[in-house]
């Protein structure tokens, strides 16, 4: 089958042939027509609220509900085994899901473990759990010293015990850009018999999630990262979600059900335009996107983007790799393992000066510590300065990196 090639893809996003070149996909994606088209349909012939028996209602009912559904597909979820919770950022489902844990009361199992690479929202309503009130012993998985960020499994072997309830880790870092191996984190961890929360934020946006494969209690993931709508998906096992109250109405309480951790229900236009998202991996996929797309289409569409990053990461790795006076943080090779999500420190320039003198030439892209701040302070980086990043997605061509590299080039 002839998938749609890059330029094809990338004339689905009208906001890409602005002036800017748009290397900042890992801070959001840009969105396909489709998503706008969906919303604005949505605003425009559905927009009442959910549950009657009118026809318009209806309508917006069976949005909500397809949009859920293709939120499953997308997770792999297993219906039977697991439920998928929509919300309006992946920090608030992650600070839900620390403060449901700290209201159990299981004396045995007080303490968590946290992998100190990720994304302050994955970490930060962990470490909370620590606080007099709450009283968890909170461990911390670290990531080892040294450019390529590592992070050892057999290091989390020693923070495990039969006290540990939670495991909070990231699949890929937004400022590494390393595939982790969370299946292999998974079995230690259920070994244990404690839960595994994954951050699958930056993983998201260039390979297709699988819950059942990863074998994760929890994972959670932005959608605006993902070509869509600023919300986020929490798909977890009901027998995790079973564990947790949820604060909603006492007549809604259903232990388990998606509705007790969805206060207000969920952005209705938001799924309106999940489903343009649908349309758009249907296109990718070389399917109808008439038609819901099935996990099979999903997976093709996610494989085809995985095939036009590899090169884009590829030339920006071995350019950068050729400069004595550059710091690449993170893994240098590019390869299955990676995203293009490429951060560099250099020697003498701060990460501020060279990001602002990209953005004065067109070049969107940025410095920091975008919010690994535990991270870069562990590689002995200053968080405020952080490292300069590059983040591409599959509509990203050779010719944007090609000019990236020139102005790094012509900078350093
Ligand atoms: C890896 C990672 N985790 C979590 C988040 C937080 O997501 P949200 O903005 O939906 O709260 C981000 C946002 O940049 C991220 O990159």
């Amino acid at each position: 089958m002839t998938l749609p090639d890059r330029d094809a893809l990338r004339a689905r996003f009208p906001a890409l042939s602005g002036e800017t070149v748009f290397l900042d996909n890992a801070g959001g994606a840009q969105v396909p027509d489709r998503v706008a088209e969906a919303a604005r349909r949505y605003y425009l012939e559905s927009y009442v609220q959910l549950g009657a028996d009118y026809d318009l209602s209806r309508r917006a009912s069976a949005t909500v509900d397809r949009a859920r559904a293709f939120a499953e597909r997308l997770c792999h979820a297993d219906p039977e085994r697991h439920t998928v919770v929509l919300g309006p950022s992946t920090s608030v489902l992650c600070s839900m899901l620390a403060r449901e844990f700290g209201r159990t009361r299981d004396p045995k199992r007080r303490a968590v473990v946290i992998q100190d690479a990720g994304h302050e929202s994955n970490l930060g309503p962990w470490t909370r759990l620590g606080d007099h009130r709450r009283g968890f012993e909170v461990r911390t998985w670290r990531v080892r010293p040294g450019d390529a960020a590592e992070v050892v499994l057999a290091d989390l072997e020693a923070l495990l015990d039969d006290r540990v309830a939670v495991v909070a880790i990231h699949h890929v870092s937004n400022l590494l850009g390393r595939i982790e191996e969370v299946r292999a984190v998974a079995d230690r961890v259920h070994a244990h018999g404690a839960l595994l929360v994954v951050d699958g934020v930056a993983f998201a946006p260039h390979r297709a999630v699988d819950v059942q494969a990863l074998d994760a209690d929890f994972y959670v993931f932005s959608t605006y990262k993902v070509y869509g709508p600023h919300m986020a998906v929490l798909c977890g096992k009901r027998a995790a979600f079973e564990q947790l109250t949820g604060d909603n109405h006492y007549f809604t309480l259903d232990a388990g059900a998606p509705y007790a951790f969805e206060l207000g229900g969920v952005n209705h236009e938001g799924c309106a335009a999940l489903l343009g998202v649908q349309e758009y991996l249907a296109f990718a996929a070389g399917r109808d996107p008439a038609t819901d797309l099935d996990r099979a289409g999903i997976e093709t569409a996610f494989e085809h983007f995985a095939t036009l990053e590899a090169p884009l990461t590829q030339r920006l790795l071995e350019a950068l790799a050729t400069r004595p006076d550059v710091r690449i943080i993170g893994p240098a090779q590019a390869g299955r393992d990676r995203v293009p999500t490429v951060s560099f420190a250099h020697r003498e320039r701060p990460s501020r000066e060279i990001a602002q003198a990209c953005n004065e030439q067109g070049l969107g892209i940025r410095f920091g510590h975008f919010y690994a701040h535990r991270l870069t302070t562990a590689l002995g980086l200053d968080p405020d300065d952080g490292v300069v990043r590059t983040s591409l997605v599959h509509y990203n061509t050779e010719s944007e990196v090609d000019r990236l590299l020139r102005a790094f080039d012509e900078l350093l």
